[in-house]
């Protein structure tokens, strides 16, 4: 394990995980103390619409993956239109890698419920929802003992701090589909109905949770708020980049020293996460590497000083996503890997469409095939006309993320397949693991 040098271990700026090593940082007595609720009392004696200019000025783009404006969707929400606004928060963190959302309600859960607070008074929601992953058991637990805390501290409920404003807020946990993270499958599940995704438009700020206007925001993005509003649009500004502000939490999993959260200012490089998680395992080097979950297309060694913000990640070929590292080393198998993603993105198709149902199931079989041994260089150009089938053709954005790991696993490490094609790698299945798709 290497030890990171003082300038790259300077570039850590612990903002939305500043509390997490701090003793009992989950109950709302530790909360106030370090700063907790400072912001909802400030930002509950201004204007709702001058907390969306600010959320507007500072920058903040959404967490969940796609980097949406924050400020620019909240103001989408139509102001004096008599319906019921609600505030709905994906914490369903399912995209394979990532775990930056899931820590912070553990440890945190209260910046995530102050956030959700200030937001909804700034849209003017009286309901908002957490929509959280069902197996999240233990988050879900810290989350609802937080929302009954600040029940009884008077944050939440009528007359919130005497201001007049009214919210309730409820926690629901899901039943486990990577699906029910997509927006508008969310609030389908959310209503009680199977979680498939909507047809676009009408868009959920017009026609969301009951049909009525509505923000869907990422644990992540609701979570900075607070710190928005105590520090300012500047503050927040001075972190990141000029189109990519503020820090952001990376998911560092796979072959490094040390796996867990590095909280960084937007545009870090991939070269100095390594150095802070302590390098790479003895005996591992950097092979391939996706910087945003799954859905994103792989990098390899040659983008080891792409900025990893939302310009230069896209610069590079592929998305920046929910900044969920995994790293593999040249002791690990890309097509493997592939084979592995693809075996989920099929199992969590909602089935919807026919690209993604039906091109997911062929990728399968086609992966077995060459995995076993009896692949073809047919089977690469079948792998490529699928997702070109698939890619932009889909209902929802499962369906375009499947095929992120196929075609560029086979950009940069075409080689590695021809080795199975070609008899040169061992078969890693053998013929019984041949059938048996679901
Ligand atoms: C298949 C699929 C799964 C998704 N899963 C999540 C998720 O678990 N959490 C999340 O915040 N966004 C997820 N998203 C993105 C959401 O649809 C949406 O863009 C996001 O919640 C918006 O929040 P933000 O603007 O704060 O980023 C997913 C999208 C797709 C297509
Ligand atoms: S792309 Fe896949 S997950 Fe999305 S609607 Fe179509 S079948 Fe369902």
């Amino acid at each position: 394990m290497t030890t990171p040098a003082p300038e790259t271990l300077a570039k850590l700026t612990p903002v939305l995980t500043k509390r997490w090593l701090s003793p009992d940082a989950w109950r709302i007595a530790t909360y106030e103390k370090l700063d907790g609720y400072a912001a909802l009392r400030k930002a509950i004696k201004a204007h709702p619409d001058d907390l969306i200019q600010l959320v507007k000025d500072s920058g903040l783009r959404g967490r969940g993956g796609a980097g949406f404006p924050t400020g620019l969707k909240w103001g989408f929400i139509p102001q004096g239109d008599g319906k019921p606004h609600y505030l709905v928060v994906n914490a369903d963190e399912g995209e394979p890698g990532t775990c930056k959302d899931l820590p912070l309600m553990t440890h945190d859960p209260h910046s995530l419920v102050e956030g959700v607070i200030i937001a909804s008074y700034a849209i003017r929601a009286s309901r908002a929802y957490i929509y959280i992953r069902g197996e999240a058991v233990h988050a879900a637990r810290r989350l609802r003992n937080a929302v009954n805390e600040a029940y009884a501290k008077g944050y939440l409920g009528r007359d919130i701090l005497g201001s007049g404003f009214d919210l309730d807020l409820v926690v629901h946990s899901g039943a486990g589909a990577y699906i029910c993270g997509e927006e508008t499958a969310l609030l389908d599940s959310l209503e009680g109905f199977r979680g498939q995704p909507r047809l676009r438009p009408p868009f959920p700020a017009t026609h969301g949770l009951y049909a009525s206007p509505t923000v869907v925001n990422n644990v992540g993005t609701i979570a900075s708020v607070p710190y928005i509003v105590l520090g300012g649009a500047d503050w927040w500004k001075s972190m990141g980049t000029e189109k990519s502000a503020g820090p952001m939490i990376y998911s560092l999993s796979g072959r490094i020293a040390n796996p867990g959260q590095y909280e960084c200012g937007l545009g870090i490089t991939l070269r100095e996460l390594i150095e802070l998680a302590g390098g790479m395992q003895p005996g591992h080097n950097l092979k391939f590497w996706t910087p945003g979950g799954s859905s994103t297309p792989l990098l390899t060694a040659e983008h080891l000083d792409v900025p990893l913000d939302f310009e230069g990640v896209a610069a590079a070929g592929s998305i920046l996503g929910t900044t969920a590292t995994q790293i593999f080393s040249d002791q690990d198998c890309p097509v493997y890997a592939t084979y592995r993603w693809l075996e989920f993105y099929h199992h969590e198709s909602c089935g919807k469409c026919t690209p993604c149902r039906e091109g997911n199931y062929w990728m399968v079989r086609v992966y077995r095939r060459i995995l076993a041994g009896q692949g073809t260089q047919d089977d690469l150009d079948t792998l490529l006309d699928t997702c070109d089938n698939i890619l932009g053709r889909s209902f929802c954005g499962l369906g375009d993320g499947a095929t992120s790991p196929v075609t560029s696993s086979l950009k940069y490490f075409k080689q590695d397949y021809l080795d199975y094609i070609e008899g040169r790698t061992a078969p890693k299945l053998s013929d019984k693991q041949l059938v048996g798709a679901h």
